[in-house]
C-alpha cells in the first residue's frame, strides 16, 4: 500500500488536502444534493451524522494508507467545494481507480479539470501507478468529458452492474496509461 507523501496538492486556484473532522458539514453538502448524486453509486446523503462518519473513514482510509480522498479547498475563501479520491489500489499492477465530485454551485469553472490533473500528476508521478481507472455512468456527460479532456480512454461497457435504490444502471469503463499521460505532457510542452 502507498504512503501519501508530498501533499497538500496546490494548482492555481485550489489546495488539495486531506479532510478532517470539521469538515463534516461542507462535506454533507455536497452529498446529499441530488444533481451531484444523480449518478453516484449511493444514494444522497440524508443527514450530517453520515457525512462525519465519512469524514473518519477517510482519515483511516488515509492513515492505513489504502484510500486517498482529498478535499478541493478554494484559495479565495477556503471553501471546500469537492473531493476526488484515489481507491481500489492493486499494488503489484500499480493500478487504481479514481473518482470525484464537486459541489453543485462550483460546476461549469474548470475546477474538477483543474484538480483531477494536480491528482493524476501525483498518482503517476508519486505514487508510481501504471494504470488509473475510472467507473461511470454512461449517461453522465460531463464526467465522460472530464476523463476525456485529460487523456482517458473509454475502454468498455458494463451492463447493469449498479443498482443504487431502485434503478439499475451501466458502467463505462475508463482507462489512462502511465505512458500515455507521460506522451501527452512532452506533445503539451513540444
Ligand atoms: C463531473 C463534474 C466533476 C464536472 O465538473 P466541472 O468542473 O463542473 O466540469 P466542467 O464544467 O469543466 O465540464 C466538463 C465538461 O463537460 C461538459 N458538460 C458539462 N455538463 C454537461 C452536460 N450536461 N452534457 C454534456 N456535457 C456537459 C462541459 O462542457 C465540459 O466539456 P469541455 O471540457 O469540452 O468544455 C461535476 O459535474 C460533478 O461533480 N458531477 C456530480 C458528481 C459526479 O458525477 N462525479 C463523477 C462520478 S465518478
Amino acid at each position: 500500500m502507498p504512503t501519501f507523501g508530498s501533499l497538500p496538492l496546490v494548482t492555481p486556484r485550489l489546495t488539495l488536502r486531506p479532510l478532517g473532522e470539521t469538515d463534516a458539514p461542507a462535506f454533507f453538502a455536497i452529498y446529499s444534493h441530488p444533481e451531484v448524486m444523480r449518478f453516484w453509486s449511493s444514494p444522497p446523503l440524508t443527514d450530517v451524522a453520515q457525512a462525519r462518519k465519512s469524514v473518519l473513514a477517510i482519515e483511516e482510509g488515509y492513515r492505513c494508507g489504502d484510500f486517498l480522498q482529498l478535499g478541493l479547498e478554494r484559495q479565495r475563501d477556503a471553501a471546500l467545494i469537492g473531493t476526488c479520491t484515489i481507491f481500489s489500489f492493486h499494488a503489484a499492477s500499480r493500478r487504481a481507480e479514481m473518482g470525484y465530485a464537486l459541489g453543485r454551485p462550483y460546476w461549469g469553472a474548470g475546477y474538477m479539470h483543474e484538480a483531477l490533473t494536480a491528482l493524476v500528476h501525483y498518482a503517476f508521478g508519486e505514487l508510481n501507478l501504471h494504470r488509473l481507472e475510472a467507473d461511470i455512468d454512461p449517461r453522465n456527460r460531463a464526467s465522460a468529458r472530464t476523463l476525456e479532456r485529460l487523456g482517458f480512454q473509454q475502454e468498455g461497457l458494463l451492463r447493469e452492474r449498479w443498482i443504487v435504490g431502485d434503478e439499475i444502471s451501466d458502467t463505462a469503463w475508463y482507462g489512462w496509461l502511465c505512458w500515455e499521460w507521460q506522451n501527452n505532457l512532452q506533445i503539451t510542452r513540444g
